[in-house]
Order: structure tokens, then C-alpha cells, then sequence
């Protein structure tokens, strides 16, 4: 998908300032509500959805539907598309529900602009620290304006190591244990409540690795795109190519990524 192929909004705006503007109202509702009393529902142990999470994912759905009203969205709260065929906005209206509802403030809004199910371009929304981590195919990844790299550390000794646990038991489970596999080979462990904004941060090289085994398209779809035009590795879980729905990833700088494979990669998937 080259530059000259991406489509223009009904109103001359390129997609990815749809996706700022989108994602600007999304986080404005989300800190309008943070730390306030609101309805929340409870999807599973562990797993919330608040006011917040419904009236944001409106939002960006009403911004792309007046910009964009040919393409699809697929958003968490609704799952509206049919299919991924053509141009689909994935969405995770606020990624970090959990920390939200305990009034952690690391939580985003994760949008995706992807064609026939490739992203082609990616924005992770920090609401709480007003960055915004964007990357289209061939651009680069950015973070407000700067451009940002995955980490150049050799190995996962060296290397400060992000993981989450998703809301699965068994692959939770599983990724508890190689956590107790690695330690104490590693720099520190963190566990940040946000897939989209550890992916983020991976790309960003604030961490050096960050993996994950119990995702959905609107968790991974931007980070796809930022972690790979930050120069960084990401794979499936098991080291296989990733696409949206590959359920897990292990993402960030390219030696550290080979490191672990090489080390870890046969035990946390299969276990
Ligand atoms: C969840 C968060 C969490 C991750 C889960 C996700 P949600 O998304 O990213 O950190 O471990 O796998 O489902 O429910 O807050 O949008
Ligand atoms: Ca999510
Ligand atoms: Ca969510």
C-alpha cells in the first residue's frame, strides 16, 4: 500500500488525522469520566467495561462514519464490521479498563486503519500524558512529532521485560511461568494493564520486549504498524508471522526478540 493509495476523508483530511481527531474525542470522554463514579459492567473476571468504554468507541465510530462512510468498524464494545475485506477501523475504545476502574492512570485509546486486514496505519492515544504514538506503513513511527526506535539491546538479560496477563486463566497461567522462567535473567519484569500502550511503549523502546498470549485484533492492530516502522520485531506468540488475529505477540528491538525465541519461545505458548 503505498502513500498515494490511501484514501482522502469526506472532508480533504488525510486518515490519520481522522484517527487524531477521533482519538482526541475519545480521550476527552475517557478523563472526563476517570476517577468519577459511572455504571460499570463486568465481562469476566477481572474484565470491565465502563460508560466510558461505550460512549468512546461512539465516538470515534461517528467521526469515521462522517469522514469515512464507506469503510467498516470493528471496535471492541460493538464489532460492527462483517469482515475485514477493504478499509476497517479497529478500534479499542479504551484499552486499560482495569486500571481505569482503580484509577490507574495507564490506560489508551487504540485506533487502526487497516486494509484487507493489514494495518496501515496505527495510533495509541496516552490520554493521561496527552502523547500520541502514530505510524503508517513507510512513514515511520512517531511519538508527538519525534521519531521513535524499538530498543537495540543484545538480549533479554540486559533487557527491561513487559508482559500482561489478558483475561484467559490458561495463557495467563502460562505467561506467569515464563515470567518465573526468565527471572532472575532480566533487568525487572513490569505488568502495565494496557496491551495497546505496552505495545507503545515497546516500539518506543521504553521497554526492550513485551509479549502477550491472550489478545484481540483491537489490542494489537496499532501496534502492529508502530513497533515494525520503529524498526522493531513483532511475531506471534509462538515466533510465527502476526497478523490481527493472531491472538499474542512477543514484540520490540530485533536482537532482544531473537534472544528470547531462542531462549523461551518453545515453553510459553504450549505449556
Ligand atoms: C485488556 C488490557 C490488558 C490485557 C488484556 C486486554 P481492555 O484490554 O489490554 O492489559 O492484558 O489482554 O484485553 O479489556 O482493558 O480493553
Ligand atoms: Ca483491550
Ligand atoms: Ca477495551
Amino acid at each position: 500500500m503505498t502513500l498515494s493509495e490511501l484514501p482522502r476523508s469526506t472532508s480533504g483530511r488525510s486518515p490519520l488525522d481522522v484517527a487524531r481527531m477521533a482519538a482526541s474525542e475519545a480521550g476527552r470522554i475517557v478523563l472526563a469520566r476517570f476517577r468519577r463514579a459511572q455504571e460499570i459492567e463486568v465481562k469476566g473476571r477481572g474484565n470491565l467495561v465502563t460508560q466510558a468504554d461505550h460512549e468512546a468507541e461512539r465516538a470515534i465510530a461517528r467521526v469515521v462514519a462522517e469522514e469515512f462512510p464507506d469503510h467498516g468498524v470493528y471496535g471492541e464494545e460493538t464489532q460492527d464490521a462483517q469482515s475485514f475485506d477493504g478499509w476497517v477501523w479497529v478500534v479499542d475504545p479504551l484499552d486499560g479498563t482495569r486500571n481505569y476502574v482503580s484509577g490507574v492512570p495507564f490506560f489508551c485509546v487504540n485506533i487502526a486503519l487497516c486494509h484487507d486486514g493489514e494495518p496501515v496505519i496505527g495510533l495509541t492515544y496516552d490520554p493521561n500524558h496527552n502523547e500520541a504514538f502514530w505510524a503508517q506503513t513507510g512513514i515511520g513511527a512517531y511519538v508527538d512529532g519525534k521519531p521513535i526506535r524499538a530498543s537495540d539491546r543484545p538480549d533479554v538479560q540486559s533487557s527491561v521485560l513487559g508482559m500482561d496477563l489478558g483475561y484467559n486463566d490458561v495463557t495467563g497461567k502460562r505467561t506467569l511461568q515464563l515470567a518465573v522462567d526468565i527471572f532472575p535473567n532480566v533487568q525487572c519484569i513490569r505488568v502495565p494493564g494496557s496491551a495497546a500502550l505496552g505495545l507503545a511503549y515497546a516500539a518506543a523502546g521504553r521497554w526492550d520486549l513485551f509479549v502477550h498470549n491472550n489478545v484481540y485484533p483491537w489490542d494489537i492492530a496499532a501496534g502492529i504498524i508502530l513497533v515494525r516502522e520503529a524498526g522493531g520485531v513483532i511475531t506471534a506468540a509462538d515466533g510465527g508471522p502476526v497478523s490481527i488475529h493472531s491472538g499474542g505477540f512477543v514484540a520490540g528491538g530485533p536482537a532482544v526478540h531473537a534472544d528470547f525465541m531462542r531462549r523461551y519461545a518453545g515453553g510459553w505458548t504450549s505449556k
